[in-house]
Parts: C-alpha cells; sequence; structure tokens
C-alpha cells in the first residue's frame, strides 16, 4: 500500500488493533506517571479533555482529583467499558475522533494528549491542534506527551513516510522536538515547556524516549492571575 493512501486512511484505521488490545491484553489501570506530574497545575473543577482516552485509566484519576472530564477514544471497546463510569456533568466517555470532536467552541480548560500524537498522522496532528485551539478557553493548556524520533522503536516496521512506520499491526509516528513546538505555534499556543528525556515513563525493562510539551492558548482577552497560564 503506498504512503498516500496510507495516510489518508479514516481515523479509527486502527482501531481493531486497539480494540484487541484493550479486550485481550493486560488492563493497566494505574494513572500514568505523566498523569500524575500534571495533576499539581491542574486546578479543580475546570474542565479536561482527554484525547484518545484509550481505557481512561488518566481521565478517572483527574476526575478523582475534581476535575471535570471528558474522554474521547475511537475504540468502541475501550469507551464501553467506561460507560458504567461516567458521572452526570462531571465525566463522561465519547466513541469518536478526538481531531474532531466534540463539536463545541471554547469549553475546556485542558486538552490532554498522552502517548496519542505518535498514533496519528501529520495531517490528523495538525488537525487535532486547530481543534484544540477552537475548543480551549484563552489561555487553555495543552499537555502532551508522545514518544520522539529518538525512540528505541523508530525504524521498526514498514516505512509510510516522514518519520512513519506500520509495526506490529499499528501506525507510530515519531516527532521530532522542533517541528511539534513550530506545529503548536501555527496552531495558535505559546510552548511553555518541552523536554525530552528516557526518565519519562519507563516500562518494564523499557526506557523509551519521550517528549513531554505544554502549551498555552494565546488569546485576544487578558487572562490577568486567572488564566490556567500564569500558573505554569
Ligand atoms: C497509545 S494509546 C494511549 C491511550 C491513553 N492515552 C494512555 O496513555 O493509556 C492511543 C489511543 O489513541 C486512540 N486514537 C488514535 N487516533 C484517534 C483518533 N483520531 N480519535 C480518537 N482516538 C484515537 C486509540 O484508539 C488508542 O486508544
Amino acid at each position: 500500500m503506498g504512503q498516500r493512501k496510507e495516510q489518508r486512511r479514516p481515523f479509527n484505521r486502527d482501531v481493531e488493533y486497539w480494540n484487541d488490545f484493550y479486550k485481550n491484553k493486560f488492563f493497566m489501570s494505574e494513572p500514568t506517571a505523566f498523569a500524575r506530574t500534571i495533576l499539581p497545575y491542574l486546578k479543580p473543577g475546570k474542565k479536561l479533555i482527554d484525547v484518545g482516552c484509550g481505557n481512561g485509566r488518566d481521565s478517572l484519576f483527574f476526575y478523582q482529583s475534581g476535575i471535570n472530564v471528558l474522554g474521547i477514544d475511537a475504540s468502541d471497546v475501550a469507551i464501553g467499558q467506561l460507560q458504567g463510569k461516567a458521572k452526570e456533568g462531571k465525566l463522561s466517555f465519547l466513541c469518536g475522533d478526538f481531531t474532531r470532536q466534540p463539536d463545541e467552541a471554547e469549553t475546556y480548560d485542558y486538552c490532554y494528549s498522552r502517548f496519542t500524537l505518535h498514533a496519528i498522522s501529520q495531517e490528523q496532528s495538525d488537525l487535532l491542534f486547530q481543534h484544540a485551539a477552537r475548543i480551549l478557553k484563552d489561555g487553555g493548556v495543552i499537555w502532551i506527551e508522545a514518544r520522539s524520533v529518538h525512540d528505541d522503536l523508530y525504524g521498526q516496521g514498514i516505512p509510510l513516510g516522514k518519520n512513519e512506520f506500520l509495526f506490529d499491526g499499528h501506525y507510530r509516528r515519531f516527532i521530532e522536538k522542533k517541528g511539534l513546538k513550530k506545529e503548536l505555534e501555527k496552531a495558535g499556543f505559546s510552548v511553555v515547556y518541552m523536554e525530552e528525556s528516557r526518565d519519562f515513563a519507563p516500562f518494564q525493562n523499557e526506557r523509551p524516549a519521550i517528549i513531554r510539551a505544554v502549551g498555552v492558548k494565546k488569546g485576544n482577552r487578558r487572562t490577568g492571575g486567572q488564566g490556567n497560564g500564569d500558573e505554569i
């Protein structure tokens, strides 16, 4: 399959892989180190959208910490498992494309993207940032953690295009710090933090090369001491 055709495949191209993952493989329920790290910067009562929430381990953690959460994922299996945990007005889950949903404007304080950027194409990533800029309030914050081009998995599988590979039945696109910063800025974010490390997400014997980034949505109105960005 040519790389162009591959990139044009729909948002849920890997839905079978992820359904199988959430159905049959280990069910990781502990919140991630990234979620724990950023929690002190989040204010209770604020609204967070977890894009690519997977089994909801971080969505549930944020909700239990007093944040109102919407988790979105393309996997109907993952979202199906989470529906019973929803709490009206405080915690909800949606099966769909996080580059487009929900169809609201200026609603969220935080957009949380953990290990999802490297699961989507460049085109989808651009759409996600545009969408995040639309649904975040001025001063709203996007929190990102994703695999970098220096990750050991880079190069494994079938090459598709720049930094993209089809490996073990699913798609990965590895992220470059410089490019990520430019893309966030183009979408209307100020990048207030960006770092790469192998200490961010150790898992069993692996120490993946991970980029963390934080962007604050630039706005027309002054946020003063009330904006989320001032506290970072
Ligand atoms: C590596 S998992 C990360 C899950 C979770 N954030 C975590 O850290 O455990 C990537 C998730 O992104 C979801 N995903 C990928 N592209 C998507 C899209 N366009 N819309 C919604 N979900 C998507 C997949 O279904 C999968 O559950």
